[in-house]
């Protein structure tokens, strides 16, 4: 029996692991739950699961919990309790299914407890790759990833050696506008962004499968994953999303992860890891199939790719100002205050301005994250670089 924390668990990853938990009772036991907003449906989580503790981001929040749950059920609020959240509600699994950089300090508590990390939050990864992979080094914790393309790489990967290994090559499906022209983003509405092709997701990523920011965060997340060059990482469009990424080895070798698009499965893979969970989830049928199509990433009209390899480059905290000036720019979008390609603008200029710290600390980080977002907002805001309102 796994002893799980689920941070996240009202989201659309989190509700799709508690789908796993629940037709599994006899693997998995959820210890912990956590929202920031949706209390009503992190109370109904919590009665249906029967857990020994909840995670809130304040307490008015955390007041209503406490009125719903049984009095033995442990209450923790606010990012300061992350470490404690970790230390005290003991578990073999620690899932992070929060979204943004929100889920850096839990990715940085749970590694640091030496505990195995479940990632679904790539933004913990991005902002804070370098700290994140010494803080395993050190006390030999393990990430185990949900994302679907770095799950599929987490597979191949099983078929060789790391030394073996050429290159990556992660599949991207191009979102809903692979073949709009350029000249029309502008006019893209949020309604036509929020609707993504083949996966239903939260907000957020799917806006970033949109500007395909998601794959330049993927880019950046497999780098610090797997200890490749930027340049051992490929991205290929792939529109069907059924082969989820391949790892291609020094004898020619190409060894790639196929199935019907469907985030339960990397998930119970993670969960279940170094055994193959039993699933009845929907199978590839090749008889339907019939072709997979491919075809190279038009860097003219989705710039977000090269911009991945660029902050690798670059180095310093160009990552994590890319991470935050991109989640600000995104609520911008959804709030109807920016077009979809201002978001690529206020993302580039934020980079171009980013700062270099050396082996930051989570405090530094967490700093210069929160310096980024104000900077950003104060772009969006200022007229001098109003470039949508004409
Ligand atoms: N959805 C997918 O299919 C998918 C696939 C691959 C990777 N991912 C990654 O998985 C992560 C979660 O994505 P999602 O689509 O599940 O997002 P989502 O549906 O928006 O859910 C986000 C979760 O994080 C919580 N949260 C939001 N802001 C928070 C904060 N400041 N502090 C603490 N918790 C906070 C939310 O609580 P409330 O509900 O209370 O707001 C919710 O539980 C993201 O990093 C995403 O890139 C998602």
């Amino acid at each position: 029996m796994k002893r799980i924390l689920l941070f996240g668990s009202t989201g659309s990853i989190g509700r799709n692991v508690l789908d796993i938990v629940a037709k599994n009772p006899d693997k998995f036991r959820v210890e912990l739950l956590s929202c920031h907003s949706n209390v009503r449906l992190l109370i109904e989580q919590a009665k249906t699961f029967k857990v020994s503790a909840v995670h809130l981001s304040d307490h008015a929040a955390a007041e209503t919990v406490r009125q719903a749950l049984p009095a033995s059920t442990r209450i923790f609020v606010g990012n300061a309790a992350f470490a404690e959240t970790i230390r005290e509600i003991d578990a073999d699994l620690v899932v992070n299914a929060i979204v943004g950089a929100a889920g850096l300090e839990v990715s940085y508590h749970a590694l640091a407890a030496g505990k195995t990390l479940a990632l679904a939050n790539k933004e913990s990864l991005v902002a804070g790759g370098e700290l994140l992979k010494q803080v395993c080094r050190q006390t030999g914790a393990q990430i185990i990833p949900i994302d679907s393309e770095h799950s599929a790489v987490f597979q191949c990967l099983q078929a060789g050696r790391r030394n073996e290994v050429e290159k990556i090559i992660l599949t991207a499906s191009g979102g809903p506008f692979r073949n709009r022209p350029k000249e029309t983003f502008g006019s893209i509405t949020i309604e036509e962004a929020l609707k993504h092709p083949n996966w239903s997701m939260g907000a957020k990523i799917t806006i970033d499968s949109a500007t395909m920011i998601n794959k330049c965060l993927e880019v950046i997340e497999a780098h610090f994953l797997f200890d490749v060059t930027p340049e051992q990482i490929d991205v290929v469009i792939h529109p069907e999303s059924v082969i989820h990424s391949m790892v291609q080895f020094c004898d020619g070798s190409v060894i790639a992860q196929l199935s019907p698009p469907d985030m339960r499965l990397p998930i119970a893979y993670a969960l279940q890891f170094p055994e193959r969970l039993a699933t009845n989830l929907p199978r590839a049928d090749f008889g339907q199939l019939r072709s997979l199509h491919f075809e190279p990433v038009d860097n003219e009209r989705f710039p977000a790719i090269a911009l991945a390899y660029k902050v690798l480059r670059m180095g310093g905290l160009a990552a994590l100002t890319l991470n935050a000036a991109n989640e600000i720019a995104v609520a911008a979008f959804l709030a109807g205050r920016i077009k979809l390609p201002d978001i690529y603008a206020v993302v580039d200029k934020m980079v171009i301005e980013s700062i270099t710290i050396s082996k930051p600390s989570l405090t530094e980080l967490l700093e210069a994250d929160g310096q980024v977002r104000k900077r950003t907002e104060e772009l969006i805001a200022s007229e001098t670089f109003g470039w949508w309102k004409g």
